[in-house]
């Protein structure tokens, strides 16, 4: 009998705008990378046992045990398994030409290339994201929206993708010839992740609860008449920033790189001011992106706390940087073959 292998790749993300905006239903513009994540699985069996080329140790999840109880980078893969629920396990390898934990979301392209190896339907990316989203938040149990998981399944290539995350209806927009997107770390762990972010999550919550509808079908004005200052501040960021990822889209179609700069720009000063998810050294690092020549806009991107900033630059004027980073390129989603 010969035996089948399923291969599944998936790619990570930066967001080029738009951000703490997915969980209350509003608009982002990520951008699936070329980087990415390869799960070689060979189908068969009660387990999913996988060994990686990053990581000393296996990772080996029974079926139907209790999602969640793995340790380091095995609970990701038990998040996937016990959400999938798939009929047979399989063994086989991780591999990945993205640098972990840099805020590329290779937590993502992990769990969308398992779910897909494993099985999920690569035609129906919302329900493979959706199930991967749940995945990590059990695995980390920070409360994560959907944009990662879902830009991994469904990137278009040359484009970066506005998702409306309350149809989850997406709109590719292409990036112009000419400028590049770069991402750059700030050497910041993103240490205060999980409990900050459930925070944030928490406050845009009780926002659109104070004003008796979702935060992506308010009106800028509408989010001054919230008493608290600390729930103002939150929606105001977010009302904002919604109307800022419009904005975005319709300069970029434009090949408009300079109001696309700009508004990454207020986006950070939204982010750091309003939202305060920035940190000392975030702000110093898009501080000097922005000041260099060459470059249109810079932002801090994801979740904040540390991590990275993302530049939209002029192809080849790459400004001097002293710490990691990459010039990354729009890819197309996920994709899965059987051999
Ligand atoms: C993380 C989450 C996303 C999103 C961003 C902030 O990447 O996984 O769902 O909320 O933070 O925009």
């Amino acid at each position: 009998m010969v035996k089948s292998m399923t291969t599944a790749w998936a790619p990570g993300r930066v967001n080029l705008i738009g951000d703490h905006t997915d969980y209350s239903g509003g608009l982002v513009c990520p951008m699936a990378i070329e980087l990415g994540t390869t799960v070689e699985l060979s189908p068969g069996g009660t387990t999913v046992e996988l060994t990686s080329d990053l990581e000393p140790g296996p990772a080996i999840v029974a079926l139907g045990g209790a999602p969640g109880r793995a340790e380091g980078w095995a609970a990701y893969v038990a998040g996937v398994v016990g959400v999938l629920a798939p009929a047979q396990g399989g063994k086989g390898r991780v591999s990945t030409t993205l640098p972990v934990g840099a805020g590329l979301s290779s937590s993502a392209a992990l769990e969308v290339a398992l779910a897909l190896a494993l099985g999920a339907d690569p035609d129906d990316p919302v329900r493979v994201a959706e199930a991967c989203q749940r995945a990590e938040q059990i695995a980390t149990g920070v409360p994560c929206g959907i944009m990662d998981q879902l830009v991994s399944m469904a990137g278009v290539e040359g484009h970066a993708v506005v998702i409306d995350c309350t149809t989850l209806v997406r709109e590719p927009i292409p990036v112009p010839d000419g400028v590049e997107v770069l991402v750059a770390h700030s050497g910041e762990a993103r240490a205060l992740r999980g409990s900050a972010y459930a925070e944030r999550r928490a406050q845009v919550e009780a926002a659109a609860a104070a004003l008796g509808r979702p935060l992506a079908d308010v009106a800028p004005p509408e989010v001054e008449q919230l008493d608290d200052a600390v729930l103002r501040k939150r929606a105001r960021h977010v009302v904002r920033e919604n109307a800022r990822v419009r904005a975005f889209a319709a300069a970029l179609s434009g090949r408009d790189a300079a109001t696309a700069g700009a508004l990454m720009n207020e986006s950070h000063a939204s982010l750091r001011d309003d939202f305060e998810v920035s940190t000392p050294a975030l702000d110093a690092l898009v501080a000097g992106l922005q000041a260099a020549p060459g470059v249109w806009g810079a932002r801090l991107t994801g979740a904040g706390f540390g991590g990275c900033a993302v530049a939209l630059c002029d192809t080849g004027r790459r400004p001097p940087l002293d710490g990691p980073a990459w010039v990354v390129r729009p890819s197309a989603g996920a994709r899965v073959t059987r051999s």
